[in-house]
Order: C-alpha cells, then sequence, then structure tokens
C-alpha cells in the first residue's frame, strides 16, 4: 500500500531509487515520483501509471544527484493524477513521500491554509510536508522540525523528507506503517521493505513503532518516540535467492505457483519427525498447547480463507470450537474471549493494518496467548505476537496470494494437529497424518501436471462475465478462495457457494452461460456433491469439475473435468487449490489482463 525509498551516497542515486520502486511495485502502482536534492534545489518526476512512465521521463529529462526519495502509490485520497503522485513539495525548499493515512489531515490542513500554504493536491500527505516546512520557518533543524510536526498527526504513516539546504542527511520515520533503513558502505537508505534494497545492501536496521531516523553517508541515527537516542541491532538478510527475479517464467504469480512443491517442503522442514509434529516449532514456550480450549482465528482476504479451512481441522481434529472472522470486522466490536482461547493471526506480508489492529486489540483482552502465522520474518505482527510459526514460502510478489495460501494450510495443519494431540489425538493418527503431510510437496507437484490441460479450459471463459463456484465442507472455503483469484486477476465477476445452498438462491442464476466450477472432494459428501451437480445439469449450466478419477465423473456427459490428483483426505483442500490458482492465471492471460498487477489492489494493504 504504497511503496517508499530513500538513498543517501557518494554516487548518483537516481537509478537505485527507480530500481527500489520497481522492486516495491507490488505495494501499489497507479503512479509514482522521485525528487533528487542536488545543487540546483530539490526536483522531481511524477508519473502516472506504472514506475516504466517514470522511467521515461528520466530518460527524456535526467535528474542526478547524491540524495533523493521516491514512492509508487496506492490511492487513497485524491484520484491517480500527476498533482496527487508523491513526492509533494512545499515551495521548493523540500520533499516528502508517505505511505499510510492521516486521519486528521482535514483539521491540519485548515491552519496551514490560515498560514497562507497553497495545496496543490487532494492528497493527506501534503499536510504533513507544509507542517515540516513550517516548523522549518519557525528555526527548527530539520530533524527537529520533523519531530515536531510528526507529533501533530493522528493516524499511520512512514515518511521520507529531504530539504534543499541540508544535502549531508535526509530523514524517514515510522509509525503504523512498515520502514526498514538499509545499511551500505558510505551510502545508506531507507524503504518500505528489504527487497525494494537488496540490489544495494543485505543489511538492515527494523525501525520500531515512532522512531524517527537521520540518515547521513555514514551513519544512521534512530531517535524513539521520546527523541531518546536508541541503539538498534544490523540484521543480515537471508534468503538465498533474490525473489525478486521472474526466471524462466513470464509473471511472479506463475513462477509462485510453481515453487509451492518447494516451499511446501520448507514449511514442514524441522516441523515434522517420522510420527509426530514437533512442537518445538512454536519456540521454546510451546507448553500454551495444552491449555487450549478454544481458537479464535483473524486475518484478511486470502488469509482469511486459510483460517476458515482451518476451522474444519481444529474442530475435526482436536475437538474444541474454532472461531475464524476478518480483522477488518473483528476490530470494531465487542468480542465474547472464553476462557483459555489461543488468538491467531495469518497473513502472508505480516503488516496489514486490520490485522495487526486486531492483534493490538486482542492483546488488551484475556486470551492465552498470540501466535502469528506469517511469511514475513521481520514483520510487525510477527515482533509484536507472543509466539510465531513462520510459513517460509520466501518473498511473494504477484498480488494474488498463491504459494502464501498453501504454506499458511501447511502450517495451519501443523498447528490443527499440535492442539488435537493435547486434546486427545491418538498417537496412530498423529503419525497417519504426518505420514500424509511428508507426501504433500508430491502431491502439489502432480496437480501442476494438469497446468496444459487447464490452459486449453481457460478459453472457454474468454466472454464470461460470472461464475460460480462450489464446494462442501472443507472445500467450501477453498471455493471461495478460487472465486476470489479469478476475479481478482481476470476481473471475472465470482462467487462461491456451499453447494447444498445452490437451491436456496443461487440456482437462479444458472442458465447455459453461466460457468459452474465445482470442487468434489472424495469423501462422505461424495454423493451429495454428485446430486448438486445434477441440479445444475438439470438447468443447463455449463459444469467445470475438478475431482479424481475414482470419482467416476470423468466420463459425465456435459461436464468438462479435470483431473485432481487422489490423496488423503486431510490434504484435499490444499491440493485441490493448485488447480484454481491455475485455472485464473490463465483465464487472466487469456483476457490480457495485467496478472501480477492488478487493477485497483496492492499487495500489501498497510492502510486501514
Ligand atoms: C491484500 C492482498 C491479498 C491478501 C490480503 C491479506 O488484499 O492483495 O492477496 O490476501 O491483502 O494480506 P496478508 O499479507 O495479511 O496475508
Amino acid at each position: 500500500m504504497c511503496g517508499i525509498v530513500g538513498a543517501i551516497a557518494r554516487r548518483n542515486v537516481s537509478k537505485i531509487l527507480l530500481e527500489g520502486l520497481s522492486r516495491l511495485e507490488y505495494r501499489g502502482y497507479d503512479s509514482a515520483g522521485v525528487a533528487i536534492n542536488n545543487d540546483e534545489g530539490v526536483f522531481g518526476h511524477r508519473a502516472v501509471g506504472k514506475v516504466q512512465g517514470l522511467r521515461d521521463k528520466f530518460d527524456a529529462a535526467p535528474l542526478d544527484g547524491t540524495v533523493g526519495i521516491a514512492h509508487t502509490r496506492w490511492a487513497t485520497h485524491g484520484k491517480p493524477t500527476e498533482l496527487n503522485a508523491h513526492p509533494h513539495f512545499s515551495g521548493n525548499d523540500l520533499a516528502l513521500v508517505h505511505n499510510g493515512i492521516i486521519e486528521n489531515h482535514e483539521e491540519l490542513r485548515a491552519g496551514l491554509k490560515n498560514q497562507g500554504y497553497v495545496f496543490q493536491s487532494e492528497t493527506d500527505t501534503e499536510v504533513i510536508v507544509h507542517l515540516i516546512h513550517s516548523a522549518l520557518q519557525s528555526g527548527l533543524g530539520l530533524l527537529q522540525a520533523v519531530q515536531t510536526s510528526l507529533n501533530k498527526l493522528e493516524g499511520a504513516f512512514a515518511i521520507a523528507v529531504t530539504q534543499k539546504d541540508d544535502k549531508e542527511r535526509f530523514i524517514a520515520a515510522r509509525k503504523g506503517s512498515p520502514l526498514v533503513v538499509g545499511v551500505g558502505i558510505e551510502e545508506n537508505f531507507v524503504a518500505s521493505d528489504q527487497l525494494a534494497l537488496l540490489h544495494v545492501t543485505d543489511q538492515f536496521i527494523f525501525l520500531e513503532e515512532g522512531d524517527v531516523v537521520e540518515v547521513t553517508r555514514d551513519a544512521v541515527t534512530v531517535y524513539d518516540l521520546n527523541g531518546q537516542e536508541q541503539e538498534r541491532p544490523v540484521s543480515v538478510f537471508n534468503h538465498h535467492v533474490d525473489a525478486t527475479d521472474k526466471g524462466e517464467f513470464r509473471h511472479y504469480m506463475m513462477k509462485e505457483i510453481y515453487e509451492q512443491p518447494s516451499v511446501i517442503s520448507a514449511c514442514l522442514e524441522g516441523r515434522i519427525s517420522d510420527k509426530k509434529v514437533l512442537t518445538s516449532c512454536f519456540g521454546a514456550d510451546s507448553a500454551f498447547l495444552k491449555d487450549v480450549e478454544n481458537v479464535h482465528i483473524i486475518a484478511c482476504g486470502t488469509s482469511y480463507h486459510a483460517g476458515l479451512v482451518a476451522k474444519y481441522w481444529i474442530e475435526d481434529l482436536a475437538g474444541i470450537p474454532c472461531l475464524v472472522e476478518v480483522a477488518s470486522e473483528y476490530r470494531y466490536r465487542k468480542v465474547a474471549v472464553p476462557k483459555n482461547t489461543l488468538f491467531l493471526t495469518l497473513s502472508q506480508s505480516g503488516e496489514t493494518a486490520d490485522t495487526l489492529a486486531a492483534l493490538r486489540m486482542a492483546k488488551e483482552l484475556n486470551y492465552l496467548t498470540t501466535l502469528a502465522i506469517c511469511n514475513v520474518p521481520s514483520s510487525t505482527l510477527v515482533r509484536e505476537s507472543d509466539l510465531t510459526l513462520l510459513t517460509n514460502a520466501g518473498a511473494e510478489i504477484g498480488v494474488a496470494s498463491t504459494k502464501a495460501f498453501t504454506t499458511q494450510l501447511t502450517a495451519l495443519l501443523i498447528t490443527s494437529i499440535a492442539i488435537a494431540v493435547e486434546n486427545g489425538l491418538p498417537a496412530d493418527k498423529e503419525e497417519a497424518l504426518v505420514q500424509a503431510m511428508k507426501e504433500l510437496p508430491a502431491h502439489v507437484y502432480a496437480a501442476l501436471k494438469q497446468d496444459a490441460h487447464i490452459k486449453e479450459v481457460s478459453d472457454k471463459f474468454a466472454n464470461k462475465h460470472h461464475s460460480l463456484f462450489l464446494g462442501r465442507g472443507v472445500m467450501f472455503p477453498i471455493a471461495l478462495e478460487g472465486a476470489l483469484k479469478l476475479k481478482e486477476i481476470s476481473y471475472i465477476h465470482a462467487e462461491a457457494y456451499p453447494a447444498g445452498e445452490l437451491k436456496h438462491g443461487p440456482l437462479a442464476l444458472v442458465d447455459e452461460h453461466m460457468p459452474i466450477i465445482t470442487l468434489v472432494p472424495h469423501n462422505d459428501l461424495l454423493d451429495k456433491l454428485k446430486s448438486n451437480i445434477q441440479e445444475v445439469s438439470a438447468r443447463g449450466g455449463e459444469l467445470f469439475v475438478f475431482a479424481d478419477r475414482d470419482t467416476n465423473l470423468d466420463n459425465e456427459e456435459g461436464i468438462t473435468f479435470t483431473e485432481v490428483p487422489k490423496v488423503p483426505q486431510i490434504l484435499e483442500p490444499i491440493v485441490h487449490t493448485i488447480p484454481l490458482q491455475l485455472l485464473s492465471y490463465h483465464v487472466a492471460v487469456v483476457k490480457g489482463t495485467d496478472v501480477d498487477q492488478p487493477r485497483n489492489l496492492a499487495k500489501s494493504v498497510t492502510v486501514e
């Protein structure tokens, strides 16, 4: 949700900033801009659309300098226009980039207008740059002017600011939005995440809530919320592969779909033995497991769907109640917390604003403990939760989540079994489940083999505007996820229903123009699902069935059949996810949409 980069070096920083923006485009991509502070003053280029448009402007009119800040935007206040794009300027003195939302911007704007400031944009951000300018006019230095101004802001922000007369440093800060410092040799940087800076450094400082940082070529000085200087540790980035490389694939999404067998292996590694779940994966203090009597799972988007699957596993295997809720609802209601309830958040990024707010609220309630299942070790969610289980999926760049989802499910299965063991799951059952999990990467690999067939099937969606996904039991959340994937990247309206609800409304939509994607599990609901398929067939609906061959649905008339490997029941939701990811990918390619960066969306939603 907006990405920011800042750099100070002895070399020209404009290329570093542009490369950083390209790496951050997953956070927002409706406009972008760079400001360079050089001998002429503070100047910038801004462009609507992708970072490439900004690169073109730099090619046409180069701007060089050794200090600069940059931004890629996901619009919140004001349309994606050049005037609303960041950086925002106060005269020719000061430039600022911002990620987040300033809630009291209207009141601040009125005060600044009274002082004579003229606003160029509709953004909440522009108030910050004028506030700092106004503080500078009162005689403060840049650092103090930023600190004073930030105290007046309500809301969430990460900012970077550069001043014309101060070419030896820039200032950055975070409160409620992510920001890391990249430490180089005679050059230093800031960015919304590490990925943006991997081309220049692998050493990072994670700022804490309320930190303000003064960045010079040779030093990084961090001040906390109270203005006290603080030492923050430097950590080294340890991903083996630079995930921002697409390799042989045309899109990140496809690369990430194909990575699933290996990242699921990485997620299982060290977490299961031949017979058991290794509870040490929850950290030194896994004693909480024996006390869990209830589970509350809170998440957003795709992560929420993973939580819905876990509800079936937890209630079935452990026999204890599990509530699953989207964070944006949970955080605004009074929640009844039964005794000994585990609060579990799910998040790929660990920076989703609603999920973080839910965690902070939960910490004030009477939960047993807080556990985050998350993909980003350095994220705010991980740092603020009592316990963490990392999904180890590696960086996910495609906005539509794929490998993060299946690794979340893998981590959730580990967690469900661990809780179930404490609630009487027999050892032989645990061993059977663990043995099944060991085969999971191979089953996912087998599911990927349907890629070519699914590509052919996707042609049938080229002219569709609507679609219906059906599932039953634990496959219903997978139907929800399949529908979300399709709508996110192909813009085809997709709805998911529990198949048993078909007759209570959606059947009215069924005719020969309506594709109906049906997920058929091989369990005791199989016959019931076959009846649902008949209901659709009888009304002429166009059926796309995903099932294993033993269901005997492959030769049914009027059905487009896609084979899913036959796997132990517990793994079905994970394995059935793969063909739906491939379907939405190929349909999006057929429709010619922007697969990795679908319109209006962002990978990491760090604003409310
Ligand atoms: C955004 C992304 C989704 C993601 C959701 C939650 O909407 O586009 O793909 O599922 O945020 O993100 P999180 O990082 O918390 O899993």
